[in-house]
Formats: structure tokens, sequence, C-alpha cells
């Protein structure tokens, strides 16, 4: 019974979603019937019987329309989870859409403070100096690139959105050792092997599926040079906070339909696998609530392939997105 009623509001759900203008519609059409009542004067009690109905339309349109303003995000219930590049343009539209996607925020003060962990755990896990070329998979707006590009010898943000990639390029008019690559698709053939000195993903793993999860930490393993470090995380859901994430999520999403940028979340067994089998040595975790980091370094000695680094010399300000 419980079931049952669910499904019927599961699917009620879909189509009001997905027909928006409906609710307004049935309460519109009960009150010109009323009128119409009204003005033929009908007997009373076709009027109470479809004032009552006219009323109670009226009430759900009112609260259907509150929880569709409530949702921060388009459902986009139309796409796979699998069509990233689509999803991602959809969500980065302006720049006031992409600061909501990439970190729930509002403005550009609050947008770089949110990267700021992030920042200090790069710093210290990846231990990145000067002489690093750093890759970020998933880079969205820049939001870590921007504060760590000072930080290392040259960054590249990759990423599979373009339109997160043009605001990117706008974030990033003052830095001069950065450069954007638009991906083709899941993977980093853009990139020849051993281009990099270090490797992360943060914040992004969540919304792909398993399997480009671990398509991103083997390709990770090739662009690497020896002694590369890589490091990535995701909300672990053995943590309390990053379970009570997920309960929520399952509870509000038994009656919404599931968008394709759901966040789905890791235990740190799941993340350190894939480090181990693409090859990765010394693979540790860090759990920080409602996080789990994975580090994890690529066998052999320093090696350094400065062909970006040398084009950054004397570069002027600012970059653009690659296409390659
Ligand atoms: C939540 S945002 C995080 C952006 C950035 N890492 C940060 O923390 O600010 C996720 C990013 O991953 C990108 N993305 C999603 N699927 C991807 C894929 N298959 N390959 C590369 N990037 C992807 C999106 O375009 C988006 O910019």
């Amino acid at each position: 019974m419980t079931r049952g009623l669910a499904t019927i509001r599961h699917q009620a759900a879909i189509i009001v979603r997905d027909h928006r203008w409906l609710p307004g519609l049935v309460t519109l059409a009960f009150f010109v019937a009323t009128v119409l009542l009204l003005i033929l004067r009908a007997d009373w009690w076709w009027e109470a019987t479809l004032l009552a109905p006219s009323l109670i339309a009226a009430f759900a349109w009112g609260y259907i329309a509150r929880a569709m303003r409530a949702e921060k995000f388009p459902p986009l219930s139309h796409l796979r989870r699998r069509q990233y590049s689509e999803t991602w343009n959809a969500l980065a539209g302006s720049l006031a859409e992409s600061f909501a996607a990439v970190a729930g925020q509002r403005d550009e003060a609050s947008l770089r403070r949110s990267s700021l962990p992030t920042v200090r755990n790069l710093l210290e896990m990846a231990l990145i100096t000067q002489h690093d070329d750093v890759l970020e998979i998933g880079c969205g707006i820049a939001r870590i690139g921007r504060e760590l590009a000072p930080y290392c010898r040259t960054w590249t943000g990759a990423d599979i959105s373009s339109s997160m990639l043009t605001h990117a390029a706008d974030r990033l008019r003052e830095s001069f050792n950065v450069r954007l690559v638009c991906l083709k698709g899941v993977g980093l053939s853009e990139f020849p092997e051993q281009s990099f000195d270090v490797v992360y993903l943060t914040n992004m793993l969540m919304h792909l599926d398993e399997m480009d999860r671990w398509a991103y930490v083997a390709e990770a393993f090739r662009v690497l040079r020896p002694a590369g470090r890589i490091l990535f995380d995701n909300v672990d859901i053995e943590s309390d906070a990053g379970w009570s994430m997920f309960a929520n999520d399952a509870k509000r999403y038994q009656v919404w339909e599931r968008p394709p940028y759901m966040p789905r979340y890791s235990t740190a067994a799941e993340l350190m696998a894939y480090a181990k089998r693409a090859g990765f040595e010394e693979v540790s975790v860090h759990r920080r609530p409602p996080v789990a980091i994975v580090i994890a370094r690529k066998n052999g000695a320093r090696k350094s392939n400065p062909a970006f680094a040398a084009e950054v010399e004397g570069r002027e300000a600012g970059t653009s997105v690659l296409r390659q």
C-alpha cells in the first residue's frame, strides 16, 4: 500500500516536473467552471462540488511552485549520467550558475574561501612545490587552480564542459602559468605520457560512473612522470557526515527523479583499489569527514620535461581554452 502510494507520488512528480504549467492550468480550469456555473445560476450543489476541488488545486499549485523554487538545479531528467558534457554545460550556463554547481557558492569571495582547505591539502599531502607541473581533472571554473597556480611551476585545468572552462578562462585572466584543456571524452588522450608531476581530482569523482572514475585514475598514472603524485577524493559513505548526506538524498530522491549529476559516494577501499590497480605505490588514505582523500606515488626517480614550463617563461597573463 505504502509502496503503491510512493509510486503514484513518484509518477506524479515526474509529470509535474516535465509539465510545469499543468497545476496552474488545472486550477484555472476549475475556477472557470465554477464561475460559469455561478453565471448560469446552476444548482448550488454543483457550485459547492466544484469550489472544493478548485481550492485544493490552488493549494497544490502554490505548494508545487514553492517546491520547484527551492530546487537549486535543473532536473535534466532527459540526460543520462554519462552524458557528462551536456549535463555540466547545462549547469554552467551563467557564471552565477557555475558558482552554485561547483561548490554551492554565490559570490567570488565565498568561492575563493571554499577552495582553501583543498589547496592546503594539496600543498601538505601531495607536497606541491614551485618545481611541479600540476594537472587538475574536472577543474570546473578553476576554483582550486586559481589559488594553487602561484605555488607550482605550471597548472593545467582539464574539464569535459566547455562552458565551465569559458568561465575558468575569465577567472584566470591575471594568471600566467596556467592553461585550460577541453577534454573530448573520458580519458586524457590530449596529454602525452609523463607530462605532469602531480595530478589531482577533487569534488568530481562523485559525479562519475564508477568505471569512469577508474579510467581517470589509470590515465593519471600514464600522464604522471616517475615519482609523480596523485591525490583524489570523494565523500566517504562510511563516515557519519557522509552517511547522513547519503541518507538525506535517499529520502528526497525516493520521490523525485534522480538527476544525472547526483553525487554518488565511495568507500576508502574503493578509492584505494583504483590507485593500487593502476600501479601506484605508497597508497594511503586520509579521512577528513565527510571526505576520504587518497594519495599515492608513481614509482621511479624524478625526471623533468619542461615543454609547457618553457612556454610559460616570459608569457603574458591570461589563458584561453585549448580544444585538441
Ligand atoms: C562539482 S564540479 C567541481 C569542480 C572543481 N573540481 C572544484 O572543486 O571546484 C565537477 C566538475 O567535473 C567536471 N566533469 C564532470 N564529468 C566529467 C568528466 N567525465 N570528465 C571531466 N570532467 C568532468 C564538470 O564539468 C565540473 O566542472
